[in-house]
């Protein structure tokens, strides 16, 4: 079977003098359904690998397919959340939220009645009419994640998603991202800096070099899902945590 993500020997530099070397040498598959993640440093080179696969940067060299198609020649092959989120400040927080799937061809009644239903699950019940300026930081995100999910697409590119939510809200999150992954099996890559949230969501997790970014190690979490309070407690996952955090400071120096 083909994999849903396959990049081979991918550079990106951003034009300047001098150039920025962003990424380069980057390899790595993911397979249909996978949940692999992204750690590196900031500045790494983490959301320019996205863009790409997203089709928003053409890359220097080098290939990468999404579901079977270059992925460099069109926007929008898989779905994507930026990092930050990234709300249209002119429309209202529902109309954001189904933004992506009516682009897709998704019926407008058919969005909005599914996007009802997941802001209650998202803890955004009673804010279907709010500017996104009226929401908080971690509310945008909840809503810019939403947006992703409801983009009928299987591959879904999230570019640190909970970056501005608090421990509490990012552990629900958590939760919720495992439930809707065990049962829609999309193919998800994850960008993180954070390695316990790798290891608890991931199947694998590949660490980034910093720039220019390359990747240079790659861990499988072998953990029963779903993951929560007790796996993370664990003495293995304790183990495996700081073992990718030694390879994350290594590839980081
Ligand atoms: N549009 C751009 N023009 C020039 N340099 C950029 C641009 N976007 C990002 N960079 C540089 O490329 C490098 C990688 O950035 P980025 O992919 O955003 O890293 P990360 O997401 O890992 O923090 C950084 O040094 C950043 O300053
Ligand atoms: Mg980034």
């Amino acid at each position: 079977m083909e994999p849903a993500i396959e990049v081979e020997n991918l550079a990106h530099a951003y034009p300047g003098k001098p150039p920025v070397q962003a990424v380069m040498d980057v390899n790595m598959v993911a397979a249909e359904g996978e949940f692999v993640s992204l750690v590196g440093s900031s500045g790494c080179g983490k959301s320019t690998l996205l863009k790409v696969l997203a089709g928003l940067i053409r890359p220097t060299s080098g290939h990468a397919s999404v579901d079977g198609q270059d992925a460099t020649q069109s926007i929008g092959v898989a779905a994507y959340m930026p990092q930050g989120g990234v709300l249209l400040p002119w429309l209202r927080a529902l109309a954001n939220a189904t933004l992506g799937a009516t682009i897709a061809g998704v019926g407008r009644k058919e969005a909005t009645s599914h996007a009802r239903e997941l802001f209650e699950r998202f803890g955004l019940g009673g804010f279907e009419s709010a500017w996104p300026s009226e929401l908080s930081g971690g509310m945008q995100q909840r809503v810019a994640l939403l947006r992703t999910f409801l983009t009928p697409r299987s591959t879904i590119l999230l570019d640190e998603p909970f970056g501005a939510l608090d421990a509490i809200t990012r552990r629900e999150m958590h939760a919720w991202l495992q439930d809707v992954w065990a049962n829609e099996r999309r193919t998800v890559l994850f960008v993180t800096h954070d390695v316990e949230e790798a290891l608890t969501l991931s199947d694998r997790v590949y660490v980034m070099s910093k720039r220019p970014g390359t990747l240079v190690a790659e861990f499988r979490s072998p953990f029963p899902r779903p993951r929560g309070r007790e796996i993370q407690t664990s003495p293995e996952f304790a183990t495996l945590k700081g073992q990718l955090l030694d390879a994350l400071e290594a590839a980081s120096s």
